[in-house]
């Protein structure tokens, strides 16, 4: 059992949603969750999916031969698929950004979303994701806005976009959101800090 923690916020010790996904994955089971790696996207190892890449995509589609640089970017595409597709449960933990997610799990989403690698068309012509296969994906989110109706002038295009793309490629998607996370005062930010880990804690218990 292997289970990949994708991590979208950089702040890392200073991050609410890393510290709910350690809770999580601390309380979890531990046959449920079996060996934890840790992935920060912003490791500056990851591909930048840029032109190499970008134009590598759509060659085989256009008939095209890929240049050495294409194809080398398009093997490091390859690689991080199968990297993922090596586990057997993923944890996400993001914080709104502008809201949307961080442009560094975006980059990432970039990577491993693929036509014929990580989804394809079965017979009807319809999208199905290959990757995920059923397998469990926990959605770890924070915001310091609330999107439960108090706002209705504000959207949230973070929820529902990454229930979207975990689902399309294939996995079984279940979300936990804390919101909303900004208080004025210490006291106040370390009772939602305990309060939003004890959430963590539960939700971790019963995965
Ligand atoms: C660059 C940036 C943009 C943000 N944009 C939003 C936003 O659009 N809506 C919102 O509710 N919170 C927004 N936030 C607040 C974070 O989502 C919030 O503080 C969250 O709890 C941080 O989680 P973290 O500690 O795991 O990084 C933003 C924070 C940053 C740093």
């Amino acid at each position: 059992m292997k289970t990949l923690w994708v991590e979208a916020s950089p702040k890392q010790d200073r991050s609410l949603s890393s510290a709910m996904a350690e809770t999580f994955l601390a309380a979890a089971p531990p046959d449920a969750v079996g060996q934890v790696e840790r992935f920060s996207v912003w490791s500056e190892d990851l591909l930048r999916f840029g032109r190499d890449a970008a134009i590598a995509k759509f060659a085989p589609l256009y008939g095209e031969q890929r240049t050495d640089a294409q194809e080398a970017a398009w093997a490091q595409v390859l690689d991080e698929v199968e990297r993922v597709r090596g586990f057997d449960r993923v944890v996400v933990s993001s914080p709104m950004w502008n809201w949307h997610v961080p442009h560094a799990l975006k980059a990432w989403i970039d990577i491993v979303v693929q036509p014929g690698v990580s989804f394809t068309l079965n017979e009807r012509g319809e999208h199905v994701g290959t990757l995920g296969t059923g397998k469990p994906a926990q959605l770890i989110l924070t915001r310091s806005s609330a999107y439960d109706g108090r706002h209705p002038e504000l959207q949230d295009f973070q929820r529902p976009y990454l229930e979207y793309i975990f689902g399309f490629l294939g996995y079984d998607v279940t979300t936990l959101v804390v919101e909303p996370t900004t208080r004025w005062s210490p006291e106040e930010r370390e009772a939602m800090h305990a309060e939003s880990l004890e959430t963590a804690r539960a939700a971790g218990a019963t995965w």
